[in-house]
């Protein structure tokens, strides 16, 4: 029997209506979701507390399933929880951790194998190159192995460069000597040599401190180590850095043939005190009135503002999306985050997209407007 021209007409019509339906339906996904907004340029993730491991609130599960399609553990796989006492390994909640990735089917994130804070106290007592040298090996070979093929890439060191580019004075440094990096990476790749291995730290977009991560780089890749990318923290603020300051960063990491992550991306609001910038866990100051202006709400001129911040940033990752692997938030929502004690003890800040009854704030919105058209 041959199609009716009428038949024919009302088919294509059909066609034509759910393709549109399609668009309509994914244009409406992206719009409810940074994951399906941002699919094909980079994943965008957030860091888990215990509690967010753990499924203790179901609509944060959902929240996180929804919005979010790779993860990075807030504190819990530091040295001072996997490896408390020496030899003696706490693999229980990075275990539940590994295992809402894959629920979830996210990409999973380690952080961090090796970092001079919330290190082990044991490992802090080490004074020779011998017991270090055991110490890292030790440490990095177990863990690596345990979530080998279920990690997908680790930060391998962690935050190793002063502010002027030099090494920090770690204990790392001050036992085994500059070579702690190379050994690190190495140790890494030879247990899992699919996962991605990631230099990571902060302040990278200031000029003396990326020079010193290039030449961190250069020098493993010298030294016959694998390294997949860098990390730039990218706990900022309003002003600062700048738009070309990480813009620089991203052009002279890719340079060396890595990815770029922005690992741990949150915007202060709040004054920063003595001009402070970056994230040394170790500085803290006194609180009080005029540095924590916003104790209850932030007003929506503030909103506004920090709106505009992410909306340029995105716009500048959107740009180099091609060397870009991930964006990862500091935390689900702005009463997670860390900078409410951090510089300061007890502020109340509002760093991130998410407000405290889980509400997109305009942050939200002008992130998702840069994909989605209305
Ligand atoms: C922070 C956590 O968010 C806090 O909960 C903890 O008290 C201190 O560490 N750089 C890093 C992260 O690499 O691990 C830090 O996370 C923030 C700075």
């Amino acid at each position: 029997m041959k199609p009716t021209k009428s038949f024919l007409f009302l088919f294509s019509a059909v066609i034509t209506l759910s393709s549109c339906n399609n668009k309509i339906n994914s244009q409406s996904t992206a719009k409810n979701s940074l994951k399906n907004a941002y699919k094909g340029d980079f994943y965008i993730g957030t860091a888990l507390d215990i509690n967010q491991i753990e499924e203790k609130d179901p609509k944060v599960t959902n929240l996180i399933s929804k919005q979010f399609n790779s993860i990075t553990p807030e504190n819990i796989m530091k040295s001072m929880f996997l490896q408390p006492e020496e030899n003696k390994f706490d693999f229980d909640v990075s275990d539940k951790y590994v295992a809402f990735g894959q629920k979830h089917k996210m990409f999973i994130h380690g952080h961090t194998l090796v970092w001079h804070s919330q290190l082990a106290p044991w490992m802090s007592k080490i004074k020779d190159s011998t017991s270090m040298a055991k110490m890292l090996t030790n440490h990095i070979t177990t863990v690596v192995k345990k979530y080998k093929g279920k990690i997908d890439s680790w930060d391998v060191v962690n935050e190793a460069l002063n502010e002027d580019g030099t090494l920090r004075k770690s204990v790392f440094l001050n036992t085994y000597g500059k070579n702690f990096i190379t050994h690190a990476f190495k140790t890494a790749a030879a247990i899992d040599s699919k996962v991605e291995l990631y230099y990571n730290d902060y302040n990278l977009c200031n000029a003396k401190k990326r020079q010193g991560a290039v030449e961190l780089v250069k020098n493993l890749q010298k030294n016959g180590a694998k390294i997949d990318g860098v990390g730039e923290q990218g706990h900022w603020h309003l002003e600062t850095p700048t738009l070309e300051e990480i813009e620089k960063t991203i052009l002279d990491f890719s340079a060396l043939g890595v990815k770029v992550s922005f690992s741990e991306l949150d915007i202060s609001v709040l004054p920063s005190p003595y001009g402070l910038q970056g994230a040394e866990i170790s500085q803290r100051f006194a609180n009080n009135e005029k540095m924590n202006p916003y104790p209850k709400t932030l007003p929506d001129s503030m909103q506004v503002k920090l709106a505009q911040r992410y909306n340029d940033i995105f716009k500048l990752f959107l740009k180099h999306k091609d060397k870009i692997s991930r964006v990862t938030f500091w935390g689900v929502n702005d009463t997670q985050s860390w900078l409410n004690d951090f510089p300061i003890k007890g502020r109340t800040d509002y760093p991130l997209l998410f407000d405290a009854n889980l509400q997109p704030k305009k942050a939200y919105e002008s992130i998702i407007s840069l994909k989605v058209k209305k």
